[in-house]
């Protein structure tokens, strides 16, 4: 049966209340890339860090899945063959739309890893500097998310599923940071036929064999529903 590998990107969530990064008035247009998402800025300064992501994780707290989302649950349900979402989200709307086994690539906000140890705990709402890992008691902690200059995580088990792909789906990202920017090549070079679903064209579009463009939620169930038609 076929295989349908999905990554999303900040465009799935956006309509749920979530920013994305490179849209006019975007998290990257109000905070430099290098004082927040790298390991030097936190190194410089960790309380910058962790209020930044701590205000991302109350804003996450209080957002809703959407249809996008509801709609790749679906898909997952009830298409015959795997359906494997890889997400750079660091938000959890996939889960809580009814998603299984989302492959979250760049971390995630409700998780906490000590830097020295790599132990991996829950996030507490609010992370605080200096803050001690459960498992080496150093003063270590923070979230777990990647950063600019750290490899991504589950890349293997990614490469894996994109060659075994059948169909390749972006959502929602605007392809510019890489590894993920590449799966639709990784895709391609595996035989799968590739799609891509967002607001706008983006700059790597060429690459993909179709273009749905406009909001994710009305985009993403409308796709959804033209592929489950012949198995409904
Ligand atoms: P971007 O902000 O770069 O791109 C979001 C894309 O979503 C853009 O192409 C928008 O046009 C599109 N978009 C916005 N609203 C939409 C909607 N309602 N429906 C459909 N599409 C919509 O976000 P990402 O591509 O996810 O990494 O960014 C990739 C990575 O860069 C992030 O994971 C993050 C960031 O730096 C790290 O922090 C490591």
């Amino acid at each position: 049966m076929e295989k349908i590998v999905i990554l999303t990107g900040a465009g799935i969530s956006a309509e749920s209340g979530l920013s994305t990064f490179r849209d006019e008035g975007g998290l990257w247009a109000q905070h430099r890339i290098e004082d927040v998402a790298t390991p030097e800025g936190f190194a410089r300064d960790p309380a910058l860090v962790q209020g930044f992501y701590n205000a991302r994780r109350v804003q996450a707290s209080k957002v809703q899945p959407n249809a996008a989302h509801e709609a790749l649950a679906r898909l997952q349900r009830d298409w015959p063959g795997d359906v494997v979402i890889v997400t750079q989200n660091v938000d959890s709307l996939h889960e809580a739309g009814g998603a299984k086994d989302v492959i979250h690539m760049h971390g995630t906000l409700a998780g906490a890893l000590c830097s020295a140890c790599g132990h991996r705990w829950t996030a507490p709402p609010e992370m605080a500097v200096g803050e001690s890992c459960p498992a080496c008691a150093r003063p270590t902690a923070r979230p777990d998310v990647v950063w600019f200059g750290e490899m991504p995580y589950f890349m293997d088990e990614i490469y894996d599923h994109l060659a075994s792909a059948s169909l390749f789906a972006a959502i929602g990202t605007s392809g510019q940071v890489y590894p993920a920017a590449a799966f639709v090549h990784e895709a391609q070079a595996a035989g799968a036929r590739t799609i891509e679903i967002n607001l706008e064209p983006s700059p790597g579009t060429s690459g993909f064999d179709e273009r749905l463009v406009g909001k994710a939620t009305q985009t993403v169930p409308r796709w959804v529903g033209h592929l489950l038609a012949p198995h409904t």
